[in-house]
């Protein structure tokens, strides 16, 4: 106990040397966080491009991060690094990289493992370890923890060793780290006490779960929700197409009911590093035990599709002005995977870009978060377009991905011969003749 209580009192003092590493859309806003609550702050991260402009204070996150980065790293309370030996100095380590899938679209958790390895390395009495990377229930116990304790230390007694999944949501005005509840599983009590310290320095609430098992599983039910749930809408909104009922209008009446309903809204398909993968890291994971995650599979499957729908749509919508896709100019509108934000990671206008292109359509793209981007694998980076008023006149049809809040709508309905709107955003300016809502 007393090596715990010795760095529980480092953090409530804040002399403990702090370090996160992977600065990325969780990482960087975490590291800033933790030095503005006056801790000293190391980032950890390959990616010298990266290091070099923390260390400049250069913020490459803007949405995430307010400003004042490089007051920090003046006042000597945030810096970047690509060194790992830095951790032998290091009382906590969080650890933010990714966890993509592998071609074969099983979970990749190699990143783990090599930070793992890298932490083990430099190990030592007194320091915890919190995993935030989303994963799947087992990696903290079945992967890190063997690998921390082949160094002769013991998690509990020696060092710490938690799972505490990150909640950052990319755009959100209201909801930051500090008033984003945060979960955390620890290996032994004693794991979860330390590392409530440390987060509950930066963090209004925090709710300690039984092992990290819980709190690996519970981050996974969060994104799994909202999959399922943007997949069932999404599978209503092509009934209601049939049907000939507005989806958009259903969801906000069913949204009037004060309990037991929450509003997902359909669209063009799902993206970002999260509500794509993470469902799938489940999925592998129920496999290992004879188990099949329906729910998981079925709103994969469904959400998947939705870009193909969405071309249909648009196929249908030329037809009836008497023009074909091929060789049709189409601008599409907003590449990022969700409104005023700058990550196009998985997102469902890369699928659409491609597809329409294989038909034979003239397109381009105009999204002010993104100048450039690469919408097929292999492929040369497209770049995106100023969005003129003759570009609105002269295009067969303006496909809206994203429904960022800077388009002037307006301008855009008023001059489109065509539009397709996927997020059902024009709805708030009226009803056109020239607008196909999904
Ligand atoms: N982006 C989100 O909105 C969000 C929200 C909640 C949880 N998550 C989860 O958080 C984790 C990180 O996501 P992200 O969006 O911040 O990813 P990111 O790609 O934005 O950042 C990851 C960073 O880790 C660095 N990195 C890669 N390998 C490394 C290594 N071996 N050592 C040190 N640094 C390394 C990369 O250079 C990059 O800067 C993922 O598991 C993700 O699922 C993301």
């Amino acid at each position: 106990m007393k090596t715990a209580d010795s760095l529980i009192k480092k953090l409530k003092n804040k002399t403990a040397r702090i370090a996160v590493i992977g600065l990325g859309y969780v990482g960087l806003p975490l590291a800033v966080e933790k030095a503005k609550m006056g801790f000293k702050v190391t980032g950890i991260d390959v990616n010298l491009k990266r290091v070099k402009m923390v260390n400049k204070g250069e913020c490459y996150i803007p949405d995430v991060v307010d400003a004042g980065m490089s007051e920090l790293v003046k006042a000597k309370k945030l810096r970047a690094t690509r060194d790992f030996s830095v951790l032998k100095n290091m009382d906590t380590v969080c650890i933010c990289v990714p966890t993509p899938l592998d071609e074969n679209k099983d979970p990749d958790i190699s990143y783990i493992r090599a930070t793992t390895k890298q932490v083990a390395k430099y190990l030592h009495k007194g320091q915890l370890v919190s995993l935030e990377s989303t994963t799947y229930p087992g990696t903290t116990e079945e992967i890190m923890l063997p690998e921390l304790e082949k160094t002769g230390l013991t998690a509990g007694k020696d060092f710490f060793l938690v799972f505490s999944p990150e909640r950052v949501d990319p755009g959100n005005k209201q909801f930051k780290l500090k008033n984003t509840p945060k979960v955390i599983g620890g290996v032994t009590k004693a794991c979860s006490r330390v590392a409530q310290a440390l987060y509950g320095q930066i963090i209004d609430n925090i709710m300690v779960v039984s092992s990290p098992r819980v709190a690996e599983m519970e981050k996974l039910l969060e994104n799994i929700f909202r999959s399922v749930n943007i997949a069932l809408v999404n599978e209503l909104a092509m009934l209601c197409k049939k049907m000939g009922i507005n989806i958009w209008e259903v969801v906000d009446a069913a949204a009037t009911k004060p309990y037991g309903f929450m509003p997902f809204y359909p669209g063009p398909g799902i993206g970002g590093h999260c509500i794509p993968l993470d469902p799938i890291y489940l999925s592998w994971k129920a496999k290992k035990y004879d188990f099949r995650t329906e729910f998981i599979e079925l709103a994969a499957r469904i959400n998947e599709n939705m870009p193909e729908y969405v071309v249909r749509l648009l196929v249908d919508a030329l037809n009836k002005q008497g023009k074909s896709i091929k060789n049709a100019k189409i601008v599409l509108l907003g590449v990022a995977y969700k409104k005023d934000i700058d990550d196009w990671r998985e997102s469902p206008a890369l699928k659409l870009f491609e597809l329409i292109k294989k038909f034979g359509a003239q397109i381009v793209y105009h999204d002010p978060y993104i100048h450039s981007v690469k919408t097929a694998k292999n492929g040369k980076p497209e770049k995106s377009v100023k969005l003129t008023g003759a570009l609105i006149k002269t295009a067969d049809c303006l496909l809206i991905a994203t429904d960022h809040s800077c388009f002037d709508y307006k301008k855009i309905i008023a001059g489109a011969k065509l539009i397709v709107d996927t997020r059902g955003v024009t709805r708030k300016f009226g009803e056109f003749k020239n607008v196909e809502v999904l």
